[in-house]
């Protein structure tokens, strides 16, 4: 049996099973599906039968694969859990993720909840939850399965780190017209709402924070909010509100409550997703492929940096702004930018001094502000430290209390307008306490001054730069993990879909 997901009566299941005599070797929930397929084969039901009576008596999320010892198949089911068959010449493949069997077939059917599947060796069928059979059809993905290979890198996250300039141009590709400003994006056609609401966890949520704002900025109400609160606190809304969830799964539970909330409250959903085919792909209302390729690294890096260009896709369709132009073209020259930042980086070398320190500090205003949040998120799940990422503004008002001369505060800051140099304010006041600053940041602002360290990035427009700031971030990130000798790719007690709630 395996088992992704939470079966939420199975105490109540054990407890029954128990007072019959099944003896159980595990604390775990799954455990209940196996015991319950082995009552109804006992009381004369096939494996399949005796399957499908088990599946029947759960509730809570799941996608579930049951093989016996003599069984010439493997069955199969989903609910609210990601399920895909894999279509071979002479197999088939179960995974909840198609980067699972992408180099043995780019062929794909989507399992909907409460369907079966049978894969037998070189054969597969699709059932309802009556057995009806059901014509699915077969998708092909455009990921190949080089794109899930290593690559010669150590990990996938570095490798994934440097393949930004090649998923920054695929999310951009046909999309942008350079002459006018304007985008060209099939799914945000005819898009006009009076207010967005963007609902996201983690990584993606700091890329919702900076699409917020960018649609604040242009006059658009605007909020960015967590997805698990959302999907039970939502927000109020008006025929006339757009909620956009971000996921680059397409597949966190949260993530599909909070659209799910919005669709029962009959607002218009898009799902600005990486993966076709996805949940959240196939429920909402519209969808926009970030394309940034398959992400194997748990920790989110290229497809954070995609989705921020994808809010700025969706800005640009929703209001009309003075700066377009300018917009686009700087976004046309980011690759290249991001290709100069990964072979120039000194990253290592800060990772290397800060190694030991006790605890790290992110801060940045307005459109780094997400980039602060993601800074620091990046650091904590795969180096296991301490890390905040906060509004450079906030400082002062209780994070200051911790900083120490083991605490570096890394600062974002591009420019030399008000808000870089509020941000040096900032600055100087960790300054005085003796913390190590680390700038990140252009070649015009004068933070570097009041700095220990300095991390560069090209000069660009100011809603571009904080994508080139945070791939310094995610190589100090990555860096520091290395060194410590961590689990980078699969960091402890994370997963890369988040699938339950
Ligand atoms: C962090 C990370 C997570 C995800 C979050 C949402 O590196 O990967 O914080 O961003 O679990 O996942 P998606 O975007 O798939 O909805």
């Amino acid at each position: 049996m395996v088992h992704n997901g939470i079966i939420e009566n199975y105490d109540e299941l054990k407890a029954e099973l128990q007072a019959d005599g099944h003896e159980f070797t595990s604390d775990t929930d799954t455990e209940v599906v196996p015991h319950l397929i082995e009552d109804a084969m006992a009381a004369g039901h096939d494996f399949e039968a005796a399957f499908r009576a088990a599946v029947s008596r759960l509730e809570g999320s799941y996608a579930l694969a049951a093989v016996t010892a003599d069984a010439e198949a493997i069955l199969a089911t989903r609910r609210d859990s990601p399920l895909v068959v894999g279509v071979g010449d002479d197999a088939a493949y179960l995974a909840s993720d198609v980067p699972a069997f992408l180099e043995f077939t780019d062929r794909v059917v989507y399992l909907e909840d409460g369907e079966f599947a049978r894969l037998e060796s070189g054969s597969w069928t699709v059932t309802d939850d009556e057995g009806l059979l059901l014509e699915k059809s077969v998708s092909r993905v455009e990921w190949d399965a080089e794109e899930t290979a290593k690559s010669g890198y150590d990990h996938y996250m570095l490798k994934e780190i440097h393949e930004q300039p090649r998923s920054l141009r695929q999310c951009l590709r046909d999309r942008v017209d350079e002459l006018t400003g304007s985008v060209d994006v099939e799914a945000l056609e005819g898009l006009s709402p009076k207010s967005v609401q963007f609902v996201a966890c983690g990584t993606s949520y700091h890329a919702a924070c900076y699409g917020a704002h960018a649609l604040r900025e242009a006059g658009v109400p605007s909020q960015a909010f967590l997805a698990s609160e959302y999907a039970t606190a939502p927000a109020p809304v008006s025929e006339e509100t757009l909620v956009v969830g971000i996921t680059q799964s397409g597949e966190t539970a949260d993530t599909l409550a909070a659209l799910r909330q919005a669709e029962r409250r009959g607002v218009e959903t898009l799902a600005m997703t990486n993966v076709v085919g996805s949940t959240a792909a196939r429920e909402c209302d519209r969808t926009l492929f970030i394309r940034a390729g398959p992400e194997i690294g748990v920790a989110a890096t290229k497809t954070f940096s995609s989705q921020v260009v994808a809010c700025n896709l969706l800005s640009a369709a929703i209001a009309e702004r003075s700066d377009a132009r300018e917009v686009v073209g700087a976004l046309r020259d980011l690759p290249g930018q991001v290709q100069e930042l990964l072979d120039e980086s000194h990253a290592e070398a800060v990772a290397d001094r800060f190694l030991d320190s006790d605890g790290y500090f992110f801060i940045g205003r307005e459109y780094h502000h997400p980039v602060a949040l993601e800074g620091a998120l990046k650091m904590k799940e795969i180096t296991y430290k301490h890390a905040e990422g906060f509004p450079a503004g906030e400082l002062k008002h209780g994070p200051l209390a911790l900083v120490t001369e083991e605490t570096p505060v890394f600062a974002v800051v591009t420019g030399d307008g008000e808000t870089a140099q509020k941000t040096i304010g900032n600055v100087k006041e960790v300054e005085a306490r003796d913390a190590p600053v680390v700038a990140v940041t252009d070649g015009v602002s004068e933070v570097g001054r009041y700095a220990e360290e300095v991390l560069e990035i090209p000069e660009t427009h100011p809603r571009v730069a904080p994508m080139l700031a945070n791939v310094q971030l995610q190589l100090v990130a990555y860096y520091v993990a290395k060194k410590l000798g961590r689990s980078i790719d699969k960091p402890r007690n994370l997963a890369k879909s988040v699938t339950v709630e």
